[in-house]
């Protein structure tokens, strides 16, 4: 049955039969089950032609809250199907599983000829081992339209995945319309040219590359993935990774130290000096920005980024230096860690969360506040170890930007070698925090991040993300073993013929395992290769 990925256990009785869907099979949703009911008769009447309507026999959707939340139970047999979930999140995801059994074609949004659809008897019963199943789109670098942000909720719910990141903003771009600030999006959505590929390969594309979501655009990404049980969670990068703001709005900027008036939204990759100012305005700036986010993503957690700031411009900036001394500040790390604390309390105070990368543990945290793990374990195992809760997202193993293979014609090669086997043999829990339950419990989940310096469409997104983010959904969600070297990878192997058949009929332009097809690979485009493993 290959179902990917795999459920905490499966029995089917040997020699047993399967259950038939035709076009008198009902789908029936009771008390909070309709809703995903729905969507089940929505896509499956879809792909099988069968109207699915509610009636009193076939397939039964029920919440039974005695199982774990995001848990369901499933059972065929010879009288139909019984689907019960902990909540309705769970039982989508057993109607996740449901779909999976019904074959590939099941995948397709119109119906084929075929000659029928049956379902395996069997029991299943399963849950998450992880409530964070993260993926990050970074839709700053290059725009994502719209209706590609949606087929990623639509592929990362067929995964059981559900927290999606939205990179939203960053010295290359800023994707979000704020109603008070017009030109963020008016200057900041766009930029003049793009570099192609690593620095040293100076190659520029000389075509201006742009796009934002209107706040209805983003109203309806948030409710498009709340009903397929995803949470939204909006990344505003501060106080680096900037430019692209300061170019619409030069008083954000360290104006006493660059003229900044004369920056544009960012053309390069890489790491950028041009960093906010920490004025009173600035905060005000980003505090009304933050309102109108608050308003669009109901998430407790909102990203605030928080990576990778260069200091120099503070260390040269009198301004920069006043604020120092008049906090009593010891130096530019604290400088950054009293920026995010202002965030952090001001969000608590409303209500939600502060997340940020590692480098927020720097200068301290406040209670509160959560940290992605990037640039390895370790910022998660300080993190946990203080009390806060984590995301895993090393670099070194989930950064889907990496390249796939060491083939020399991978796509923009960059970063370590991470094989779709390496993905699978990724353990979010390190070593050291195993024997320590306090610790780990902080350990939230996992997430696995798609930067798109080197991918500039959709095409390239799916070829990077597939079939890699199989894998990694496996290990978010499947209880497998802890130590990388006891995964059972063949079996994960063979299970993955039969899903690449549904990523095939899904239009997911994947990775082949044979390598990249042609028209995939980017000759002559420099990247940047780490050597070595990891
Ligand atoms: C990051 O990759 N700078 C979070």
């Amino acid at each position: 049955m290959d179902l990917i990925p795999a459920p905490l256990s499966l029995a089917q009785a040997a020699g047993s039969g399967g259950y038939d869907l035709t076009a008198a099979t009902a789908l029936t949703g009771g008390a909070g089950a309709e809703p995903v009911a729905a969507w089940l008769r929505a896509e499956l009447g879809a792909a099988t032609g069968l109207p699915l309507l509610p009636g009193p026999a076939g397939i039964a959707l029920a919440v039974d809250e005695t199982l774990a939340a995001e848990g369901y139970r499933l059972v065929v047999d010879a009288d139909g199907v019984r689907l019960t979930g902990g909540s309705p999140a769970g039982l989508f995801w057993g109607a996740q599983t449901l779909r999976q059994l019904l074959g590939p074609q099941a995948y397709r949004r119109g119906a084929l000829p075929l000659d029928g659809w049956s379902l395996p008897h069997l029991v299943v019963e399963d849950a998450p081992r992880f409530g964070w199943r993260g993926l990050l789109l970074d839709v700053a670098r290059h725009f994502l339209p719209k209706a590609d942000v949606l087929r990623y909720v639509d592929l990362m719910a067929a995964h059981k995945l559900n927290v999606l990141h939205l990179h939203l903003t960053d010295d290359q771009g800023w994707r979000v319309e704020i109603r008070r600030y017009p030109r963020l999006t008016e200057v900041g959505s766009w930029r003049e040219r793009s570099m192609v590929g690593f620095r040293d390969g100076e190659r520029r594309d000389d075509r201006p590359h742009g796009g934002y979501y209107t706040q209805d655009d983003l109203r309806e990404i948030v409710a498009y993935a709340a009903a397929r049980h995803i949470t939204v969670v909006p990344e505003i990068d501060i106080p680096g990774h900037s430019q692209a703001a300061i170019a619409a709005y030069p008083e954000l900027g360290n104006h006493d130290v660059v003229d900044t008036t004369a920056l544009r939204t960012f053309t390069d990759w890489g790491i950028n000096p041009n960093v906010l100012n920490v004025e009173d305005g600035t905060l005000r700036f980003y505090e009304h920005v933050l309102e109108e986010v608050l308003e669009l993503f109901p998430s407790t957690f909102v990203h605030l980024g928080g990576d990778e700031c260069p200091k120099q411009q503070w260390r040269a900036s009198a301004a920069a230096q006043a604020r120092i001394k008049e906090l009593g500040l010891a130096d530019e790390d604290e400088l950054q860690s009293w920026f995010i604390r202002h965030f952090d309390r001001w969000l608590a105070e409303r209500g939600r969360r502060l997340i940020g990368w590692d480098e927020i543990l720097e200068g301290g945290l406040a209670a509160g506040a959560a940290v992605s793990s990037w640039r390895g374990y370790e910022g998660g195992i300080a993190a946990a170890r203080a009390g806060h809760d984590v995301v895993m997202c090393p670099e070194q193993h989930v950064y889907l930007d990496h390249r796939e293979s060491a083939r020399a014609d991978e796509p923009i090669p960059v970063g370590y070698v991470r094989t779709l086997e390496d993905v699978y043999r990724y353990e979010p829990l390190p070593p050291e925090l195993r024997q320590d339950a306090a610790a780990a419990g902080h350990v939230i989940g996992t997430q696995a991040n798609l930067w798109t310096e080197f991918m500039d469409d959709a095409r390239s997104v799916d070829y990077h993300a597939f079939p890699r983010v199989a894998a990694f959904a496996e290990v978010a969600w499947s209880d497998l073993p802890r130590e990388p070297e006891a995964r059972d990878w063949e079996g994960f192997a063979d299970r993955m013929a039969t899903h690449y058949a549904r990523l095939d009929a899904m239009g997911v332009e994947y990775r082949h395992p044979d390598g990249p097809r042609p028209w995939q690979t980017r000759p002559g485009v420099l990247g940047r290769p780490h050597d070595g493993r990891p």
